[in-house]
């Protein structure tokens, strides 16, 4: 069994964004259990609006970025709330993404809210992430009144460490679960997948 390579694709673009830190951890997570991992920061990748008249040359970054998400075994997406919902910029990303890029891959979701409630934005990315094939793992995690659950820490992702260890042991155990879930793929014969939906 190879080691199963887990990205992570931030839906963040601000310099200063809880969504990417906690994103790190859950990497980090998936590192100590055994993965190779990846973030995928949407600020370093040239995609323009999502169009299906325009073909790969005139794509951007796209097909990089679909490549390195095709690759992988595991994909986190993680979103700030934005609206009650996922943010432009993941969405943008979504609308490039298909079966070649889900199909076979575990997935695992996490939300940043300001306020106090994300679970719109989870079910969202849910409901998106199944009609590609995705397999979305039951944990998921949520961080309300972000601003609050931060404090400085030099050594520490973004030198941040989390306020309450309950919410850093739920993304921890997104990264890890993730993994195994990964790895429980791997050996799964192919004959007892589900048949692709036609939905
Ligand atoms: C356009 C926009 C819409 C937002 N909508 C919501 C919202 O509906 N509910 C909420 O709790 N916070 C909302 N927020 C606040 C963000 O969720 C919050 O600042 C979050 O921490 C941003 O994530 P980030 O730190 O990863 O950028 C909104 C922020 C922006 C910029």
């Amino acid at each position: 069994m190879t080691s199963p390579t887990i990205v992570a694709v931030c839906g963040s673009l601000r310099d200063e964004s809880y969504t990417r830190t906690a994103l790190k951890y859950a990497l980090e997570a998936a590192d100590r259990a055994g993965a190779e991992t990846e973030l995928l920061d949407l600020r370093e990748y040239d995609l323009p609006v999502f169009d299906p008249d325009t073909d790969a040359a005139d794509r951007g970054d796209a097909p990089r970025l679909l490549e390195r998400v095709r690759r992988a075994d595991g994909v986190i997406l993680g979103s700030p709330v934005y609206h009650g919902s996922y943010s432009g910029a993941l969405r943008n990303f979504h609308d490039y993404c298909s079966f070649d890029e889900y199909e076979d891959t575990v997935v695992g979701l996490l939300a940043t809210a300001g306020g106090g409630s994300y679970a719109s934005t989870l079910d969202h990315l849910r409901i998106t992430v199944r009609s590609v094939h995705g397999r979305a793992i039951p944990h998921q995690v949520g961080i309300r009144n972000a601003a609050d659950q931060f404090e400085p820490a030099e050594t520490a992702p973004d030198g941040r460490a989390f306020v309450d260890s309950d919410l850093e042991a739920r993304v921890d155990r997104l990264g890890r679960d993730l993994v195994e879930e990964a790895k429980r793929l791997q050996t799964e014969p192919t004959d007892r997948r589900p048949a692709s939906a036609d939905d």
